[in-house]
């Protein structure tokens, strides 16, 4: 697939880069560019090389500015269900990738845009980032899902916040309620988001990829469940050969040489 509205590079082995790529219109996702990341994140799925995925949005000004107005404005209700089916399918595709995925949000990431950043993993923000759900501006209430991840990220009392009153939460607040992991430089977060990257690509793949499951299956159960999920995966590392390289390399001291299998 030619992609015309996202860019997906592989800026290192094992790193992808995908980048919204619809600057004139600070990246705001119409059905076309859900469709290309729906793409995008099927060919990192795919890829038994792929260790992590960074989500960006082209220029300086914005992560993704929204669901695409121009395009939902005359839409009819048999529409709207589609197009809002649409982008939850791609927001739980991109959660559920087997490997980490980390939003750099270097701009506004408002209403689909701020739910893109929640279905990341974790969030790396610039100063200029700008979080908010301003769909209540519109007369209609978010359709990616951020009605459901904002409060499991920061809480039902300051995602209710959000989602009724349309307040933007900026860069520096972002971190203080968890909704962002890290404030860096506008300059710096590409590297940081790659340092991070880089590290996890480091890390025993099998075990980085159990640990996503664990945390992201494990929270929608209850904790006797979860923790029994916990051994089964557990469990299920024991059968790799990277564990036993893992463990033989530090009895070894000298450091593992991987191999996601
Ligand atoms: N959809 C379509 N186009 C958008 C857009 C969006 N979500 N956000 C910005 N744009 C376009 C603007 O229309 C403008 O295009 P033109 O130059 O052709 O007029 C261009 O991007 C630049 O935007 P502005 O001139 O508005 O830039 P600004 O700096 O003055 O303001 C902003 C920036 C505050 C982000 C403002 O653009 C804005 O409020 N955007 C809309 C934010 C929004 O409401 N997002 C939620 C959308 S609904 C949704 O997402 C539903 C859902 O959950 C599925």
């Amino acid at each position: 697939m030619d992609f015309k509205n996202i860019l997906l590079e592989q800026p290192e082995a094992g790193i992808y880069l995908l980048t919204v790529n619809r600057p004139k219109a600070l990246n705001a996702l119409n059905a076309a560019t859900l469709d290309e990341i729906a793409a995008a994140i099927k060919k990192v799925a795919m890829d038994d090389g792929a260790r992590v995925l960074l989500v960006t949005g082209a220029g300086e000004k914005a992560f993704v500015a929204g669901a695409d107005i121009a395009e939902m404005q005359n839409a009819t209700i048999e529409q709207a269900r589609e197009f809002s089916e649409k982008g939850g399918r791609v927001m739980h595709a991109l959660e559920a990738l087997p490997v980490p995925v980390i939003a750099l949000v270097n701009g506004f990431a408002l209403g689909g845009g701020c739910e893109l950043a929640l279905a990341c993993d974790w969030i790396l923000a610039a100063p200029n980032a700008v979080f908010g759900q301003p769909e209540v501006n519109l007369g209609i209430p978010p359709g990616f899902g951020g009605t459901q991840r904002l409060p499991r990220r920061v809480g039902p009392a300051r995602a209710l916040e959000m989602l009724t009153t349309a307040r933007q939460v900026k860069a520096e607040e972002a971190v203080a309620i968890g909704l962002a992991n890290h404030m860096h430089p506008a300059s710096e977060l590409r590297a940081k988001g790659l340092d991070a990257a880089r590290t996890i690509a480091s890390r025993g793949p099998v075990a980085v990829r159990l640990v996503k499951q664990a945390v992201q299956r494990g929270g929608n159960l209850d904790l006797f469940a979860a923790c029994a999920l916990e051994t089964d995966l557990f469990v299920q590392a024991f059968g790799t050969q990277d564990r036993k390289e893992g463990m033989t390399a530090f009895r070894e001291k000298r450091a593992a040489k991987f191999r996601n299998r």
